[in-house]
């Protein structure tokens, strides 16, 4: 059965997140990890606290780094933080995220913040030398029913507190004379679904931060790169798939057949360590030539 990818959503209340359980065969062994040293580098991401962000600061922290994890979810926060004192082998969940990766070597700094306060979202970013814009969040309704608020907040946290956090980070970027700047976007910072004005609104001005950032960035030894993936498993998708599931009236286990993996070529979600290894591939002296681009993990979607 083939079902439009974004329904308008016809239940407001905020729809309860669901596990998505998919075969194990489903799921990729975890990537093998590309040498990194980031001993001696500051590193920071936002929206730490779930998903993406926590699997790039473990990845960053096993890379050496001394990460300042940022994210409005002090709970999470605190959660990460005992995940990252613990070696890779022994942190449960954060197993996989730091899997290959070795013990993990840096150190972890949780930094509670809500990247609307965008004077503080700048002050975080003095000093680092490695950012990773990543915090985001997700509202699926059609445009005339999309409330202007929500817009707002979206466009601010997923693209003004990047700004922010970029024009934070460059100063001391630009005096060492390098700096690295990875911007999570989305295959929606490529193409448009429907009733995702604000999100895709908000990854596609992302796309072109990053763009300029590189330009400026150049001469001073500074890259900047969007990573792009497709639904990767975390909880903002989990949240999509209870939301879908409700709309459509089928089971959440048939959203992600159905609806989700309807575009990629391959038909698997992302894991969330994927992405972090895209991101370390980033940070890596092998990418040092690679700026201003979009590096999408996709399974193929944006090749249609
Ligand atoms: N999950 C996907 O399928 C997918 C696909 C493509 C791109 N992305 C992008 O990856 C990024 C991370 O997504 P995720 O799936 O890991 O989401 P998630 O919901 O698991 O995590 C997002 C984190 O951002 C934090 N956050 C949200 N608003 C904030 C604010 N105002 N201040 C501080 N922190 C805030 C949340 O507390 C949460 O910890 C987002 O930018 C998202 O657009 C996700």
């Amino acid at each position: 059965m083939s079902l439009p990818a974004n329904p308008p959503a016809t239940h407001p209340a905020a729809p309860a997140a669901v596990h998505l359980a998919t075969p194990a065969a489903a799921h990729p062994a975890a990537p093998a990890a590309i040498p990194l040293d980031l001993s001696g580098r500051t590193a920071l991401v936002t929206g730490a606290a779930s998903g993406i962000g926590r699997a790039c600061a473990l990845r960053l922290v096993a890379a050496g780094a001394q990460v300042r994890a940022v994210d409005r979810d002090a709970d999470g926060l605190a959660a990460l933080h005992a995940a990252a004192t613990r070696t890779g082998a022994e942190s449960g969940a954060g197993a996989e995220e730091a899997a290959g990766a070795g013990p993990l070597a840096g150190e972890l700094q949780p930094h509670p913040l809500d990247l609307t306060d965008l004077d503080a979202a700048e002050r975080a970013a003095d000093g680092v030398d490695v950012l990773v814009n990543n915090a985001g969040l997700q509202l699926v309704r059609p445009l005339h029913e999309f409330p202007p608020e929500d817009f707002e907040t979206m466009l601010t946290v997923m693209l003004t507190a990047p700004f922010r956090l970029i024009r934070g980070a460059l100063p001391h970027m630009y005096a060492q004379g390098w700096g690295r700047v990875v911007n999570i976007s989305s295959v929606h910072g490529l193409r448009a679904s429907a009733y995702k004005s604000a999100y895709v609104a908000a990854k596609h001005g992302l796309e072109g931060l990053s763009k300029v950032t590189a330009l400026e960035g150049a001469p001073h030894g500074v890259t900047s790169n969007c990573v792009n993936p497709g639904y990767v498993r975390t909880p903002l998708v989990e949240r999509q798939v209870a939301d879908q599931a409700a709309t459509h009236g089928i089971p959440a286990d048939r959203v992600v057949t159905d609806v989700l993996l309807t575009r990629p070529a391959i038909k698997r979600m992302v894991e969330p360590a994927e992405v972090a290894e895209a991101v370390a591939y980033l940070c890596a002296p092998q990418s040092s030539m690679i700026t201003g681009t979009s590096l999408s993990l996709d399974g193929g979607w944006t090749a249609s």
